[in-house]
């Protein structure tokens, strides 16, 4: 049975176990900041991650490792005074819950006080399930993140599609399991075989949400400059565009450079 998703007024973590149990896929996408938080909340999208993607897509930055824990409060705070219903998920950037779970637990008791937000989102398995009990031991939800984990970006070398082979796609399962066990209440799997990410979501009772992970899993997440078409560079096979907003944005800021040139603008209902 598919239920209807208006039915909820806010979506909690336990909405999200009711859309899997129901059949319902789960809508998922980033967003930084306050006013397009507000378009896509009231879109009806999900989950809105406040993804440290920003540091990309706001900053500019090659990876998503440079960008810091008072950077990711201050996009997660402005997108929570933005939103009604979603699930707000925040990822903790890198080196605030690495190998140290009391720093962990400090960091994402900064993101619950300052932000607002819902919910913490940490990428690993095994080498951080320290640091995700102890989050989860303050009340605190975690979403898990395996697959390709971009803040392990130079352990991997490049971008490309993880745990095609055998030992990796293991290990990924018992990280799965390892991260249901220790209590997450989701996990997103990015860039893995569509036939894996298939099994993991069938092993677990928690949804499992993909990013180039193929269509049979609970959900599916993208970062929303990618899929308006914001950016012309990043062209991986999982992304759907569904604007060219790049050239829209080009084409209204090249007549408005024009209209201010011939004086076109401001016309006489324009002006006092
Ligand atoms: O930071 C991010 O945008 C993410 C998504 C790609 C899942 O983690």
């Amino acid at each position: 049975m598919v239920t209807n998703n208006k039915n909820y007024k806010r979506i909690t973590t336990n909405s999200l176990l009711e859309f899997k149990n129901n059949g319902e896929k789960i809508s998922m996408l980033t967003a930084y900041d306050y006013t397009l938080a507000k378009i896509i909340d009231n879109a009806g999208i999900d989950i809105i991650l406040v993804g440290d993607s920003a540091s990309n897509v706001m900053a500019g930055h090659e990876t998503t490792l440079p960008i810091t824990l008072d950077e990711m409060i201050y996009h997660a705070s402005s997108v929570v005074r933005a939103v009604d219903r979603a699930l707000v998920v925040v990822d903790m950037p890198f080196g605030t819950y690495q190998g140290n779970s009391k720093k962990a637990l400090d960091s994402a008791i900064r993101i619950m006080k300052e932000t607002g937000g819902h919910t913490v989102k940490l990428e690993g398995g095994s080498e951080i399930i320290d640091s995700v009990k102890r989050i989860l031991s303050a009340g605190i939800p975690v979403m898990g993140h395996l697959g390709l984990t971009p803040q392990s970006i130079y352990k991997f070398g490049t971008y490309t599609v993880r745990a095609k082979e055998e030992e990796e796609a293991n290990k990924l399962i018992e990280d799965a399991k390892l991260l249901e066990e220790a209590g997450c209440y989701a996990i997103v799997l990015e860039k893995i075989p569509s036939k894996l990410a298939k099994k993991v979501a069938e092993i677990l009772n928690i949804p499992v949400i993909g990013i180039g992970a193929g269509p049979d899993v609970d959900g599916q997440v993208l970062v929303l400059h990618d899929m308006l078409g914001m950016n012309h560079e990043f062209n991986p096979r999982f992304l759907r565009r569904y604007l060219n907003l790049y050239d829209e944005i080009t084409k209204g800021v090249k007549q408005y450079i024009s209209d201010v040139k011939k004086v076109d603008f401001p016309n006489q209902d324009e002006q006092y």
